[in-house]
């Protein structure tokens, strides 16, 4: 059995993607399928923490521990206000949803039609709110931690989350490399925290991971 190292610490999750809507029937989403988020959800379950997952959408089943309690999103937005309400009563914060950089600018209220006159269609898009920046900035004594999804300066990007986003640890996952990251069963990453040099860990099962995770953080709320 796991030792209770998050005994009565309440843990707040994100898990999956966003969605943007587009139009009633369509949207933009990302290849998010929820296992990162949800092995540390149950980790932290198991390490007797009471856990808030809030899940955009997902591949995999939700978890069905009892100390678990799930609230579903759909867009940014979404997902911005219930982080926002939860984070207050919160201990530790881990953002492991993969979340939409822009939105459509205007949703259409009805489908988009093609027509015979027109060959191209052109989707404006504007920023949605940066959830980890906004609530870390009021951060009092809880631990925040985020991710760092990139294809392209992977500790350079990672450095510059963990300090705009006054974050306590950033997970830098590489994730233009086949077989880790986005969906799949495994991930590889690399840990940097304020102060320390950047860790970088071998490849592992995402559940694997996350026992290592909730250890660190653990560690670093205690
Ligand atoms: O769900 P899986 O298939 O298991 O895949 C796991 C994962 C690859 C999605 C996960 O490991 C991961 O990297 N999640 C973060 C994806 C992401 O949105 O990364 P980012 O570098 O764009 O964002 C940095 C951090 O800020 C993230 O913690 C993100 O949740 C958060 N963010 C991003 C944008 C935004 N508007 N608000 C945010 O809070």
């Amino acid at each position: 059995a796991t030792k209770p190292i998050l005994k009565d610490k309440k843990v707040l999750i994100s898990a999956g993607g966003t969605r943007e809507q587009i139009d009633p029937v369509r949207f933009i989403g990302n290849r998010s399928s929820g296992k990162m988020g949800i092995a540390l959800a149950n980790e932290a379950a198991n390490a007797g923490a009471e856990v808030t997952l809030v899940v955009g959408q997902i591949t995999v089943l939700l978890p069905t521990h009892p100390q678990i309690k799930i609230i579903h999103i759909e867009s940014t937005n979404d997902l911005f206000k219930t982080i926002s309400n939860e984070f207050t009563q919160t201990d530790i914060l881990i953002m492991a949803a993969a979340v939409a950089d822009f939105e459509p600018e205007t949703v259409a209220t009805q489908k988009i039609k093609k027509s015979a006159d027109n060959d191209e269609f052109l989707l404006k898009l504007k920023k949605t709110p940066d959830i980890l920046k906004t609530v870390g900035a009021t951060k009092k004594d809880q631990l925040v931690v985020g991710f760092a999804a990139e294809t392209q300066g992977l500790l350079a990007n990672a450095q510059k989350k963990l300090i705009k986003k006054n974050a306590d640890l950033i997970i830098a996952n590489n994730v233009a490399t086949p077989g880790i990251g986005f969906a799949s069963d495994d991930n590889q990453v690399t840990l940097l925290e304020r102060d320390q040099d950047p860790k970088q860990l071998p490849k592992m099962t995402k559940n694997e991971l996350a026992a290592h995770l909730i250890k660190l953080i653990a560690t670093k709320i205690n």
